[in-house]
């Protein structure tokens, strides 16, 4: 509540019980105290005792004080009754300050603690003694606006500097110990997180739930993580999560990684999709979560023993999960890299590499059953067969299961050739990185050719469009000439059409699913397809001209009023707003 203690004691010295509630109900002398009928239950005998500063029945348990009073018996919200009561005693209720209020809902929400956790943590890096964790962070690269991005801070030397912090913010130690920040301990309660640098862990909603804490260079444990708390669980969220869910929407590739160092530096670099579980090997929860933004996303893994186990691993969560519209692929890493020293290193065209040879879920299925060593006797086949068919038989969908059999067996097959070797992993040559501008037409063009029934909707501003030359611009002339030919618009027939005038090549870059937006997919709904078009048309296009252009439409609609002209006028004001919520985050799509 938001009013000052000594107050509250104050009304209570000044407000005798038993005349309060002898108003209520007949009181008889009982020894030095009173005793009545109680007021709150049905009772022939009394049973209801007043003492000094509280009653009590002893039928039905009511207890409490004159506030506690007024309220059950009157229905009084609890400032109602201190309103009443402090009139009686002739006092004034003080008003609540707004720092009172503050303090009042802090002490009501985990959240706000954790909140006001993470405000102290990071006003202490920024203090001299967080200088050398600040230092630690810019040597390990990070910007400066990456650091504020993800909210890093520094626990502080000692123990109980977090207890201090917020101490004049009205938090208490029993709501540290709720939010996961102190820990009950046989000499008292004592920090969680100190020495150590403060990785804020988000929801999907971006509020703070917990925290890890990573030590400065080496020592163990490297990192600590928060509690399990009403407001926090390792198996169901990921770090990173609330910033991929933005940048997958605008087609980042959804992937992810082991460690939050390896998150923070991918979205540094460009890869804003970057996901890791907190600590623990990927759980079905974190999937499931997974796929709410993106139909596949990537498990990026090391390509040790290590991370064998925890591919076989999210084979085996993933296969009972898995759909026609829920898939995983694998992508992994080259020997003695993670991703955070990876693009370090080689560059983020070397993690866009890994990336682009992550292996589908069936093949990557294939290897991880395969036994070791050769399988030239029909047992050992047999045997495999076995296995594959019972991998199989945990997919749910009728129909996927059995693409996935025939898949599977296929592959069998087809090993009788190669003899017993497994199947190198292998990592692809880096495509040359196209650059936003390309990753965004490429985009535009997927949406087109997988939605052809955009295109009477979208021709004469994808006419005027500026794109990069190459696929799409080859892409735009096919189509826009198959249209005005009057071809059909479904998606099979302007594939033909495009195959068989050239443009295959360009069909298969546009339609090449890592990394397109789920707008521009085969799959998306036809909304999703409208705004994912108008968004990447924004962008292209650029704030200024799309302006002129909606300009010019309004003055079209209004000399000639249509149904067209003024769908034109709405689709173009969606796209500025499309263009203005895209210019809140830096990440454009990878490709
Ligand atoms: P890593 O050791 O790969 O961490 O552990 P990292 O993020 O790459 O950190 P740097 O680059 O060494 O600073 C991967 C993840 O495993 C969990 C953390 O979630 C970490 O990000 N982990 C690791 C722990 O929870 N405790 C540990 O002691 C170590
Ligand atoms: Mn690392």
């Amino acid at each position: 509540m938001a009013l000052p203690p000594h107050f509250l004691d104050e009304l209570r010295a000044r407000t005798p019980l038993a005349p309060l509630i002898g108003r209520a109900t007949r009181l008889e002398k009982a020894g030095r105290q009173w005793k009545a009928c109680c007021p709150f239950h049905g009772e022939k005998s009394p049973s209801f005792y007043i003492y000094d500063d509280h009653f009590h029945c002893f039928g039905c348990g009511a207890h409490g004080d004159a506030i506690t009073f007024v309220m059950r018996q009157s229905g009084a919200t609890f400032m109602e009754a201190i309103e009443r009561l402090s009139a009686e005693a002739g006092l004034e209720v003080p008003k609540p300050t707004p720092e009172a209020a503050a303090r009042d809902r802090r002490a009501k929400d985990i959240h706000g603690v954790l909140a006001a956790a993470e405000a102290a943590f990071t006003r202490r890096l920024h203090l001299p003694e967080g200088r050398a964790a600040l230092e630690y962070l810019r040597r390990r690269r990070l910007t400066d606006e990456t650091i504020a991005r993800f909210g890093l801070g520094w626990s502080g030397e000692g123990r109980g500097a977090l207890a201090a912090d917020l101490r004049d913010q009205g938090v208490e130690t029993a709501q540290l110990i709720e939010a996961g920040l102190m820990q009950e301990r046989d000499r008292g309660p004592v920090d969680l997180f100190f020495n150590r640098v403060m990785f804020p862990i988000r929801d999907k909603r971006g509020r703070t739930i917990s925290f890890g804490g990573r030590i400065l260079g080496d020592g163990q444990p490297k990192y600590v993580n928060g509690p399990e708390t009403p407001v926090f669980s390792k198996r169901r969220n990921l770090y990173g999560l609330d910033l991929a869910r933005e940048a997958v929407f605008r087609g980042a590739r959804l992937v992810a990684v082991e460690g939050y160092m390896d998150v923070i530096s991918l979205h540094q670099n460009g890869f804003g999709g970057a996901v890791a579980p907190l600590g623990t090997a990927l759980t079905p929860e974190q999937l499931e979560a997974m796929w709410a933004i993106g139909p596949e996303p990537v498990l990026c893994l090391d390509g040790d023993s290590a991370g064998l186990r925890a591919m076989a691993r999210a084979a085996e969560v993933a296969l009972p999960l898995l759909s026609p519209a829920r898939t995983l692929r694998f992508a992994i890493l080259p020997a003695g890299e993670d991703p955070d020293t990876l693009v370090a290193n080689k560059g983020p065209e070397a993690f866009n590499a890994v990336l682009d040879a992550a292996r589908p879920m069936d093949e990557a299925l294939f290897d991880l059953l395969r036994p070791q060593g050769k399988m030239d006797r029909p047992e050992q086949r047999a045997a495999f067969r076995n296995k594959l068919m019972e991998a199989v038989g945990q997919i749910p969908d009728k129909a996927l299961a059995g693409e996935y059999r025939r898949a599977l067996l296929d592959r069998l097959f087809a090993s009788n050739k190669r003899g017993g070797k497994p199947a190198p992993v292998t990592i692809q040559r880096p495509v040359p990185g196209g650059g936003v501008r390309l990753a965004q037409a490429r985009a535009l063009m997927a949406c087109l050719v997988n939605h052809p029934w955009l295109l009477p909707e979208v021709e004469e501003p994808l006419m005027l469009l500026d794109l990069p030359e190459g696929e799409a611009t080859q892409l735009r002339a096919a189509l826009l000439k198959l249209f005005s030919e009057g071809a059909p618009l479904d998606p099979e027939a302007v594939a033909d059409h495009l195959r068989s005038s050239g443009a295959g090549d360009a069909l298969v870059w546009a339609r090449r699913t890592p990394a397109l937006p789920l707008g521009a997919r085969a799959e998306a709904q036809q909304s999703e397809t409208l705004e994912c078009f108008w968004h990447f048309f924004a962008r292209l296009r650029g704030n200024g001209p799309l302006k002129e252009d909606l300009e010019a439409a309004i003055h079209a609609a209004e000399r000639n009023p249509s149904t067209e002209t003024q769908r034109r006028v709405t689709l173009l004001k969606e796209a500025l707003d499309a263009f203005g919520r895209g210019e809140t985050g830096s990440e454009g799509p990878e490709g």
